[in-house]
């Protein structure tokens, strides 16, 4: 099962699902050594991050909490670049230690936006972590402490990620194969 076809495109295997949990493996160590002794709040970006989310939430040691929302800018294959409303932070986050949990970072539109959102509230730090990073179109300087991979700019979809919102539940993860 190297090949899924969906709505017209053609996408096979990337990463799959050992090499997922290895990468999840190393960034939960990264963040329970940076973290010993301190509580951390997740903050997850719906809907891609949740499956890695969960992965993540489970290898942290400690009291940590975990919090969910939603900021919808994506449509198909491109980047609008346009960021509707943060739904859903309903936890106060002043002299907290957040990390942003994300599935993937592509321009950072997203992310940026999110960050400067969750600064005014006046956590006592606040980090970014995203299974996947896109470096080559990546046009932001807020630092992303925690990433899983850097990946080309191609579109994947895959293990909490989709393409018309198809493709979230498989557990590898897949790249778009451009028509030759
Ligand atoms: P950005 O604002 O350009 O960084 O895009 C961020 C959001 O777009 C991510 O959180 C994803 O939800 C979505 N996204 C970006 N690249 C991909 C991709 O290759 N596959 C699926 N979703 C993507
Ligand atoms: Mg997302």
């Amino acid at each position: 099962m190297g090949i899924i076809n969906i709505k017209g495109k053609t996408f096979e295997k990337y990463i799959d699902n050992e090499e997922i949990n290895l990468i999840i493996k190393s960034l939960s160590q990264k963040i329970n050594n940076d973290y010993s002794g301190k509580e951390i709040c997740f903050i997850v970006v719906l809907n891609g991050a949740f499956i890695f989310a969960t992965d993540l939430f489970k290898q942290i040691e400690g009291l940590p909490t975990i919090s969910f929302i939603k900021l919808s800018s994506y449509d198909g294959l491109s980047s609008t670049g346009k960021v509707k409303e943060l739904i859903g932070l309903n936890t106060d986050i002043k002299g907290k230690n957040v990390i942003i949990v994300d599935d993937i970072i592509d321009t950072g539109n997203t992310m940026e936006l999110i960050v400067e959102m969750l600064k005014e509230k006046k956590p006592s730090s606040l980090e970014v972590c995203t299974l996947m990073f896109k470096p080559q179109s990546f046009k932001k300087d807020f630092n992303i402490k925690y990433f899983g991979r850097e990946i080309s700019d191609e579109f994947i979809i895959g293990y909490g990620l989709d393409f018309d919102e198809y493709g979230r539940n498989l557990k590898d993860i897949y790249q778009i194969k451009n028509d030759i």
